[in-house]
């Protein structure tokens, strides 16, 4: 038996309007719902029972997994009367957990995605005798990170705010949104208010002199928070980049879902996804993104890098770069949609109304 707790009562702002009727962690992802690679994963690491804890659209988690049978896992749901923020969330859902305080719990954000060894963690755990283990990355650029620093043993020394100058990247190690707590160190959070776990609880512990291991590990890490990172996230799980169980089909440019319709005169590269019931018609080029269920890209029209949401219409011969169509938005023909737009779920644009060159009113 290994337990696990799953965040996913988030809000998912940063990708709106893509969450404003679907939670963020179950946005189709190479085709499945996000969560499917977690718990495949988690599956695979040899977890057997899964909390969920909801808050936001919480009533589409168990809708979506119901027991957990596809994945052989044991699903509960818990749903929050208010976000309790991730420590609050944790703390709530430990309420469910049936294991005893000596034993690890995995704690998953819900929108990470990662090549992480997870039984290596939990196992690695137990052995060290830490009261957290918390999973730790390394980024380029650490300017958008809290920072945790650690000693040459792995130890936490700290954990820093986001650097507003170059003197405080002390480190470029980042926490990954992946911890194993002791069960009885749960139960010492406070109970039925919000609390954030990266900003009170970690550092609270530390305070205490709690043992936090820090265990750096450099696989395939993206937190896809964001319309690039959702991008990315698929086009690259798609492309085998990241291992996943749960991917629907063998890695390769492009995932063609059943029952969606792509002409053989449509372009699909970059690890391109094409949801259910999505069309691509003849001559479109469709590089790196994701086609939603049930939209349409017509003739002629280039998707770069963009999500197309649900039942959503690119026009012929638009362009997208960059870009996310909220669901049911129709995009007239040969439309050019400056990078970075979101067009609200049902906007209408007609004919050419927009052109890069013209001002941006969505
Ligand atoms: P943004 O609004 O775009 O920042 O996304 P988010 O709401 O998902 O927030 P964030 O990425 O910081 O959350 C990290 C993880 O914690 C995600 O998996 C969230 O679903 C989860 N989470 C954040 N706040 C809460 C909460 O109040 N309750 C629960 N149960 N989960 C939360």
């Amino acid at each position: 038996m290994s337990e696990a707790i799953l965040l996913v009562g988030g809000r998912g702002t940063r990708l709106r309007p893509l969450t404003t009727s679907t939670p963020k962690p179950l946005l189709r992802v190479a085709g499945v719902p996000f969560l499917a690679h977690q718990l495949a994963r988690a599956a695979e690491a040899g977890v057997t029972r899964v909390v969920f804890a909801t808050s936001y659209l919480a009533e589409c988690f168990e809708a979506e997994f119901g027991t957990g049978d596809a994945f052989g896992l044991d699903l509960v749901y818990v749903t929050e009367t208010e976000p309790l923020g991730t420590g609050g969330a944790i703390r709530n859902a430990a309420r469910h957990l049936t294991c005893g305080g000596d034993e690890p719990v995995l704690v998953f954000n819900g929108d990470i995605l990662s090549g992480l060894d997870v039984a290596g963690l939990r196992d690695g755990h137990a052995a060290s005798g830490a009261d957290v283990s918390l999973h730790l990355t390394r980024v380029p650029d650490p300017r958008a990170f809290g920072l945790v620093p650690t000693d040459p043993e792995g130890r936490v020394l700290g954990f820093l705010e986001k650097p507003t100058s170059d003197a405080e990247i002390v480190t470029d190690q980042v926490n990954a949104g992946c911890y194993v707590f002791t069960r009885t160190v749960i139960d010492r959070i406070p109970d039925g208010r919000p609390v954030s776990v990266e900003r009170e609880t970690f550092p609270a512990l530390l305070a205490e002199g709690a043992h936090l291991r820090g265990v750096l590990d450099d696989s395939y890490w993206l937190d896809l928070g964001t319309p690039a990172a959702f991008v990315r996230g698929s086009a690259d799980l798609v492309q085998g980049l990241v291992h996943s169980p749960a991917l629907p089909g063998s890695p390769g440019q492009a995932l063609v879902l059943a029952s969606a319709h792509v002409d053989p005169l449509a372009v699909l590269t970059a690890g391109t996804t094409v949801c259910e019931g999505a069309v691509v018609e003849a001559g479109a080029i469709v590089e790196g993104s994701v086609v939603l269920p049930g939209s349409r890209v017509e003739a002629d029209a280039v998707v770069h890098r963009s999500v197309v949401g649900r039942h959503a219409v690119v026009g012929t011969g638009s362009t997208l770069h960059d870009v996310v169509v909220g669901d049911s938005a129709y995009i007239g023909p040969h439309n050019e949609i400056p990078s970075g737009v979101r067009l609200a779920c049902g906007t209408a644009l007609a004919a050419q109304a927009l052109r890069t060159s013209a001002p941006v009113q969505v």
